[in-house]
């Protein structure tokens, strides 16, 4: 394993449900904080200021901490526990699916439960099972059992899935990819910026809470006030069977990072974006371009460029097939990729380029 797929490990291993990403911070801080001068926002995001020439624009790069998971909501008197989902999960995808509960004693593991065949009903077979009538099993045959484990109301439940790397010896499985992809490539690009020359200040953050609404990237940008954001995200990618519409664009794991025309709560500033599309055809950096406002999901990017009276902003995104599951999979030569051309960027954004984004 190298470097970065020690990183992307790590990242994607930790725990960091919204509202409790102190086991991800931790590793974050870790490795930003040789980097620049830490401090945090009062939700918990992680904010790096690294300095270059004086008096350069201020650039925030940002990826959010957090991941999808849950909350412990009831403990049934035979030993279930019942759970509430924080951030979009498909109920499809977590049947028989690793957690691991965060509780105060220490971490305990369980499975989603699932009843097998043999127990089902020729209908009960053709229908998704709603996440309201899942359960945690930890293995316990009674309430008492599972408050001897230490599992509380309240508790943190995290998806537990194993960073591989896969045959191709280029893609690698595991959680969290969205955004721990972004966090992975933000740090990358940071630990580059120490070597080089910059005619700005960057700020590297971490936001905390976006898969419930945003919340730490609108308290971190008040902090930041950047004049540029580039928002660092994973996103899904649809080469794969029965996923794309006839006709419509693919977006191929290994074909780039994904830049974003347009979406529902965003849309990005268009000389910061045709900077970057500039970038990548100079250096000859691969970059895929989706204009496809079909795609659901928010962004960061939607909080950050409302900031003040506007940041110009645009999001940089990791295809990732099967993203918001335990088994998803990202391509290193789009983690390459980015990290090769936010370096171009962010080396090219100086004052008077800041300017004319909004020279209107
Ligand atoms: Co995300």
């Amino acid at each position: 394993m190298d470097e970065v797929e020690g990183l992307l490990k790590e990242l994607t291993e930790a725990g960091g449900i919204p509202g409790h990403e102190a086991e991800v911070r931790q590793l974050v801080r870790k490795h930003l904080g040789p980097l620049g001068d830490i401090s945090y926002d009062r939700l918990g995001s992680v904010i790096c200021e690294k300095r270059g020439e004086a008096r350069g624009p201020k650039i925030m790069l940002a990826a959010h901490m957090d991941e999808i998971g849950f909350l412990v909501s009831h403990i049934t008197k035979e030993g279930f526990i019942r759970f509430a989902a924080l951030g979009g999960w498909w109920d499809q995808v977590l049947l028989a699916q690793r957690v691991r509960i965060k509780t105060a004693q220490g971490d305990v593991i369980g499975t989603i439960g699932a009843k097998p065949p043999h127990l089902l009903s020729d209908e009960e077979r053709r229908k998704l099972v709603e996440k309201d009538n899942m359960y945690i099993d930890i293995g316990a045959t009674s309430s008492d059992e599972v408050e001897k484990a230490g599992v509380r109301i309240a508790d943190p439940i995290v998806p537990v899935s194993e960073f591989t790397v896969l045959a191709s010896g280029r893609t690698y499985l595991s959680k969290a990819f969205d955004d721990r992809g972004g966090c992975a490539v933000m740090i990358a690009v940071t630990q580059r910026m120490v070597s080089l020359d910059h005619p700005n200040t960057l700020f590297a953050v971490a936001t905390v809470q976006e898969e419930v609404g945003l919340r730490g990237a609108k308290t971190s940008v008040t902090l930041v006030n950047p004049d540029v954001a580039i928002v660092l995200e994973g996103t899904a990618a649809n080469d794969m069977p029965g996923a794309s519409n006839e006709g419509h664009q693919v977006l191929r794991l290994g074909g780039g990072p994904v830049v974003t025309f347009y979406r529902g709560d965003m849309i990005p500033n268009r000389h910061l974006r045709d900077l970057m599309i500039d970038i990548a055809r100079k250096n000859a950096i691969p970059l895929q371009i989706r204009a496809d406002g079909r795609v659901r999901g928010g962004t960061d990017g939607a909080a950050i460029h409302l900031h003040g009276s506007g940041v110009p902003t645009v999001v940089l995104s990791l295809p990732v097939r099967y993203v918001h599951s335990h088994g998803a999979i990202m391509h290193r030569a789009d983690f390459d990729a980015a990290v090769e051309l936010l370096t171009e960027v962010i080396r090219g954004l100086d004052q008077k380029t800041v300017t004319d984004m909004t020279a209107w």
